[in-house]
């Protein structure tokens, strides 16, 4: 397997590239979830083509006060874990590599990147666009593949790719799970035991709410409080979030008419977790 570590070694890679390139961009801290989309990824590739996987902490995207200095890197098992699951190369550039001096370009969305996630943390999607767009640029990647759990990430990059015209295809991979709910992260490694206790009850409340649906619940309004109610059974869990939007403009809404999403984001000490449930 390759590691490449410069933008230029990148290109000439890829120029020598025949059949089609499938990127899984990552911030590294592989698990068990970038696992599958390295593996969905090595399927859409085939035997002729390319699985390029990129590592990079994309410090554009984390605002003052979050984890980007204690962000874990640990380059060496993802390394032993990509080249397991199929990939055919590495990218994984400095900062300075991909944010010269000077650097002044990013990308904005406007609508989709505003509420949920947008909304409590802002510029976020403004530094995932832009390296998204730089990542797609520099491998000129025929398929690009990404997890639901980043179920806004998911639907803001495919604005911008519709928006800005980018000649890439997108592939949305199902969230990877622990046996007991809880949504494979990098950020789980930071739980204490106590808060991994209690992690699962995002999962829990996402699936009453989900049950309710199912019984006829309409209203988001008391969706919602079925989602809080069950998230206030966990001592150590503090709601960031509950979204119940339209599954494509991420509007809010008051009745679930059209497919809608619940996403949420709590905290469980000071790390926060996201969760999504699409109901249909
Ligand atoms: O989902 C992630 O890990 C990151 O947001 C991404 C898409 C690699 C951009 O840095």
């Amino acid at each position: 397997m390759k590691i490449l570590t410069t933008i230029a070694a990148t290109r000439r890679y890829r120029a020598k590239c025949t059949g089609p390139v499938v990127l899984v961009p990552t911030m590294g801290a592989l698990h068990a979830g970038h696992g599958a989309l390295i593996q969905r990824a090595r399927k859409l590739a085939g035997k002729r083509g390319t699985v390029l996987v990129t590592i990079f902490v994309n410090p554009t995207q984390f605002g003052p006060k979050e984890d980007l200095s204690r962000y874990p890197r640990p380059f060496a098992a993802d390394v032993k874990l990509a080249r397991a699951c199929g990939a055919d190369a590495i990218f994984h550039p400095t900062p300075g590599e991909m944010y010269p001096e000077g650097f002044s370009t990013f990308v904005d969305e406007h609508t989709v990147s505003l509420p949920l996630c947008g909304a409590s943390r802002p510029g976020h999607f403004r530094g995932v666009c832009t390296v998204v767009l730089k990542l797609l640029t520099i491998t000129q990647a025929d398929v690009a593949v990404f997890g639901r759990k980043d179920f806004q990430q998911c639907r803001v990059i495919a604005r911008m790719v519709r928006d800005l015209d980018i000649p890439v295809r997108l592939d949305f991979a199902e969230t990877v799970r622990e046996p007991d709910g809880l949504a494979l992260s990098s950020r789980n490694t930071y739980l204490s035991p106590a808060e991994r206790a209690q992690a699962p009850v995002l999962r829990r409340a996402l699936l009453i709410a989900q049950d309710a649906f199912a019984k006829g619940e309409r209203s988001a309004a008391r969706l919602r409080r079925i989602v809080e109610k069950q998230i206030a059974t966990s001592p150590l869990a503090r709601v960031d979030y509950i979204g119940i939007v339209d599954d494509d403009t991420l509007a809010p809404i008051r009745t679930v008419k059209n497919p809608a999403t619940i996403a949420l984001a709590v905290f469980l000490g000071t790390t926060r977790l996201i969760d999504n449930l699409q109901l249909r």
